[in-house]
């Protein structure tokens, strides 16, 4: 039989076909976010779930989900799913790592050269009508080469960014909660430093830790604080990772230089006064957006779904203690 599947959101035709063949959609997915109450509604009959970054499969959906078995994330970062409450049940909850790697790598290095050469200035003044040429002095901005970049996590994307800024004759930086080997180091070309070491010696700072209680406001005043006049900060991680009132603050005072963000803290809302920061280059959420990405992220969402509802080992599962 076909696992019932809730698919909460229009996918690429690939993926959409293969979903339409080989589950029983419960719902057809539009082109929209399904409110909470339609969500649970339609979870109710379902074995299968997947959802991406914009609905919350909290306790709530879970608990009217009594068939459920999976819940098979569109998406790597999973902090909108309550795995505590998928595992108490036994469901396996399942993301998409590796295949977006290089997409949301390249969306983090074009927000730092964005941010450090003011494109998004540039561009608005242009577009403005309003320039009268070229000028010696007009929109100045930060060297990108043999300038140092700090990452923050050091998991596949930071490491992807890595390679980059090596190709741009950067030095690299990085915190992480697990150290890696000097061997390790000295191969990937990185240098470990302590958090506020790490925030007082780069001049870009670029996000990659997952989001958990430990790195909510990871960045905050006092981390800005400790970061140089001149310096940028990126984020492609998750918006709450970084206190965005605290940022507005600190780009509005020239605390830092400047910010490329692609996640908020309250999407697709965001905190007021960013929208009018000229320093800040801002970015819907595009980290994965690429035909290809997208396809190959539903793929995967598909196979970790399709092996969990027949009782095999999804290859992709966050909680194994549910298969054991
Ligand atoms: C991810 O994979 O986590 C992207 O942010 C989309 O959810």
């Amino acid at each position: 039989m076909k696992p019932r599947t809730l698919v909460t959101r229009l996918l690429p035709p690939p993926v959409m076909d293969r979903l339409r063949r080989e589950t029983e959609l419960a719902l057809e997915p539009e082109d929209r976010v399904f409110a909470p109450a339609e969500i649970i509604a339609a979870a109710a009959a379902c074995d299968a779930l997947l959802p991406t970054v914009t609905e919350t499969i909290d306790a709530a959906v879970i608990a009217a989900a009594p068939r459920l078995r999976v819940i098979a994330n569109f998406g790597v970062g999973f902090n909108h799913i309550d795995v505590a409450a998928a595992t108490a049940r036994r469901i396996a909850v399942t993301n998409t790592p590796g295949v977006l790697t290089e997409a949301t790598a390249d969306i983090a290095f074009g927000l730092l050269i964005a941010a450090a050469r003011r494109l998004g200035e540039g561009e608005r003044l242009v577009r403005s009508r309003a320039w009268t040429g070229w000028g010696p002095l007009q929109l100045l901005g930060h060297d990108v080469a043999g300038a140092t970049l700090g990452l923050v996590g050091f998991g596949r994307i930071a490491q992807a960014m890595a390679r980059r800024a090596h190709g741009f004759g950067m030095r690299v930086l990085y915190w992480s909660r697990a150290r890696r080997s000097a061997a390790d180091e000295e191969k990937l070309g990185v240098a470990y430093r302590d958090r506020d070491a790490l925030l007082a010696e780069s001049d870009f700072v670029s996000l990659h830790v997952a989001y958990t209680p430990d790195t909510h406001h990871w960045i905050d005043a006092a981390a800005l604080a400790r970061m140089k006049p001149t310096a940028v900060l990126i984020n492609t991680s998750r918006g709450p990772v970084v206190d965005e009132r605290a940022l507005v603050e600190a780009l509005r005072r020239g605390a830092i230089a400047a910010a490329g963000l692609d996640v908020f803290e309250r999407e697709p809302r965001l905190e007021p006064g960013l929208h009018d920061l000229p320093n800040c280059v801002l970015l819907p959420h595009l980290g994965s957006a690429t035909a290809g990405t997208r396809t190959r992220m539903g793929m995967i969402a598909a196979d970790n779904l399709l092996a969990a509802c027949r009782g095999e080992r999804p290859p992709n599962c966050v909680n194994p203690a549910v298969l054991d």
